[in-house]
């Protein structure tokens, strides 16, 4: 198979050296008082952004939304949710992101749709209405009564607790819902659902966005090969079952994508920036969506690395094992190292904050973030910086879930009370694991609400704003907020970060992180140290280090060659033997 014409040049594509900065703007900063953030208030501190060297902006979704799922649930695709501002200040924000060199990313979350979405209002209005078949409408099972526990067409269980099937009892069937009741998934299998979507996607880039970052799209394919939707697996004996083999990286998935790319993407001349969101994705499948011949994406955001920590469910909490997460790193390494990328990401809008979570938020807060961006940032693959994380912002340590407004943590804990679980066990779920975590507004500064309103915030700031904020970061040459600035600009300058071959080194170490990054005779060698504890650079699959230059640090003082690493510490030395230039970071 030969590449398709307009993806001449695979290999060089600008978003290959790119930094993307997610923004979740109901968290980032609220230009007019009313507690939520907006557009305006992001426009207004671009140049945090482009001071940090980010090329790219992610906007989690701003169009018009009832706001069950903070957006994720969309009722108009061709708007913008009036509490976040009009098209006119969208407008005005893309002028101002491009006027800075940078790209924007818009949220495409078309699995599903609101409930609320003109589409499912038809669809729902009558069993022979002409978009019925937009959505997954099916009558009860067999011996199923209509609208009971047990009626549900399939066992499946919802990701935010209870039946993904909602019976509506106006036309006496059920609707598909794999998110909550208010997200009914679309219906793939209908060519117009799916002509629908692509004018949508050219509706936005015809405005100017520069591309989508495409929630949970390897959903989107169910599996009808036995005829109708197989029920998943139940355990524990319990009712419900997992669906998820029934409907992830389905039988026509690869299809959809490859028919969005000819619909979409190849009639225009620019290279665009695909991401898909791909939970559960396998490393095959990884491949297949991002092989640069096949044209359906450029990278995937796989999961193997932010589940590592999670027992049965995502609840059950288990420390972290740094040898499986080395081990799952290096794997998708390997996976994607002649075909297809990586995004490379430890937070987001679902994520806890990743220093809280595989770093040290207390004493070592400042270097076990450093660390953790330097190891991510200097793997291969598109980094992605999620805002606050260049602040080494942390989990807020929730006691009572009244602090709560994340609509997975609050059914999860009606769901596991009403079934008898102890609520202070479900707290610490929630307190390890919750979305809340990554959503409190964004630190600006040390005053009141940190900077972030003038009102009443929709959910509370974490109180260490006094401390950790932007304004104290951006004047101090030592904050986690240089460092990244300094792994960003490493990135836009040295080919050896962007292009270079990845080997994992040591990967039995229960301590020690280390790599190296080559292309033509240069070697990058990254080490960090994941705990408190000094750690001697005696192992013997590391390189000789003698003389070998330190590229950027995470500590201020000096350090000696080949010294042991102190708490936390990081460092990436150019390997003496190429003979090349440090690349200057500052
Ligand atoms: C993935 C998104 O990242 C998450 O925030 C959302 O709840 C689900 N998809 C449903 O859209």
């Amino acid at each position: 198979m030969s590449a398709p014409a307009d993806l001449a040049g695979a290999g060089d594509e600008w978003w290959r050296s790119a930094v993307v900065y997610q923004v979740y703007p109901r968290s980032f900063a609220d230009s007019d008082g009313d507690g939520i953030g907006d557009l305006n208030g992001i426009t207004g501190h671009l140049d945090h952004l482009a001071g940090l060297g980010i090329d790219v902006i992610w906007l989690s979704p701003v169009y018009p939304s009832p706001q069950d799922d903070n957006g994720y649930d969309i009722s108009d695709y061709r708007d913008i949710e009036p509490t976040f501002g009009t098209l006119a200040d969208f407008d005005r924000l893309l002028t101002g992101v491009h006027e800075r060199g940078m790209k924007l990313v818009m949220d495409l979350v078309v699995n599903h749709t609101s409930d609320e979405h003109p589409w499912f209002v038809e669809s729902r209005s009558s069993g022979d209405n002409p978009k019925r078949d937009w959505y997954w409408w099916r009558p009860p099972r067999d011996g199923g009564v209509a609208g009971r526990s047990g009626g549900e067409p399939t066992n499946w269980e919802s990701f935010f607790s209870g039946p993904a099937w909602e019976y509506d009892d106006q036309t006496g069937e059920y609707y598909l819902h794999l998110f909550t009741r208010k997200q009914p998934d679309l219906n793939w299998e209908n060519p117009q659902v799916r002509r629908a979507v692509y004018d949508v996607m050219t509706w936005w880039l015809d405005r100017g966005v520069d591309g989508f970052r495409m929630d949970v799209i390897n959903m989107i394919s169910k599996d009808l090969r036995a005829g109708a939707l197989p029920d998943g697996i139940a355990r524990d004996g319990r009712v419900l079952g997992d669906g998820a083999p029934h409907y992830t990286d389905g039988p026509r998935v690869h299809e959809f994508m490859a028919e969005m790319h000819r619909e979409v993407f190849a009639p225009r001349g620019s290279t665009y920036l695909r991401v898909a969101e791909t939970p559960g994705v396998t490393t095959d499948h990884a491949v297949l969506y991002t092989d640069p011949e096949r044209g359906e994406v450029d990278m995937v955001f796989q999961f193997e690395h932010v589940n590592i920590d999670h027992g049965v469910t995502k609840w059950d909490v288990a420390p972290l094992d740094l040898v499986a997460l080395k081990a799952s790193m290096d794997r998708w390494q390997r996976a994607l190292a002649t075909t297809g990328w990586n995004s490379l990401y430890w937070d987001n809008h679902d994520q806890p904050r990743v220093v809280s979570r595989f770093g040290d938020d207390g004493r070592f807060r400042v270097e076990s973030a450093k660390l953790l961006a330097t190891v991510l940032h200097l793997h291969r693959g598109t980094p992605y910086v999620y805002q606050g994380e260049e602040l080494a912002m942390a989990n807020v340590g929730y006691t009572s879930i009244d602090q709560l407004r994340d609509v997975e943590s609050l059914n999860f804990f009606a769901h596991a009370v009403a079934e008898g679980a102890d609520p202070e066990q479900v707290m610490a779920g929630i307190r390890a694991m919750g979305r809340d975590n990554a959503r409190t507004p964004m630190q600006w500064d040390a005053s009141q609400h940190a900077g972030f309103t003038t009102g009443s915030p929709w959910i509370e700031a974490n109180p260490d704003h006094v401390e950790v904020n932007a304004a104290a970061q951006v004047d101090d040459p030592a904050s986690v907020y240089h460092h990244y600035r300094r792994l960003i600009a490493l990135r836009h300058d040295d080919p050896v970060v962007v292009h270079g071959d990845f080997t994992m080194l040591a990967p039995e170490h229960p301590a020690l992180y280390a790599f190296t990054r080559t292309l033509e005779g240069v070697t990058l060698l990254v080490v960090a140290n994941f705990s408190r504890a000094e750690l001697a650079l005696d192992h013997a699959d590391l390189p000789d280090l003698a003389d070998a230059p330190l590229v950027l640090g995470n500590y201020d003082s000096e350090v000696e060659p080949g010294t042991a690493l102190r708490p936390w510490e990081a460092r990436v030395l150019r390997s003496a033997s190429s003979g090349s230039a440090v690349p200057s970071a500052s």
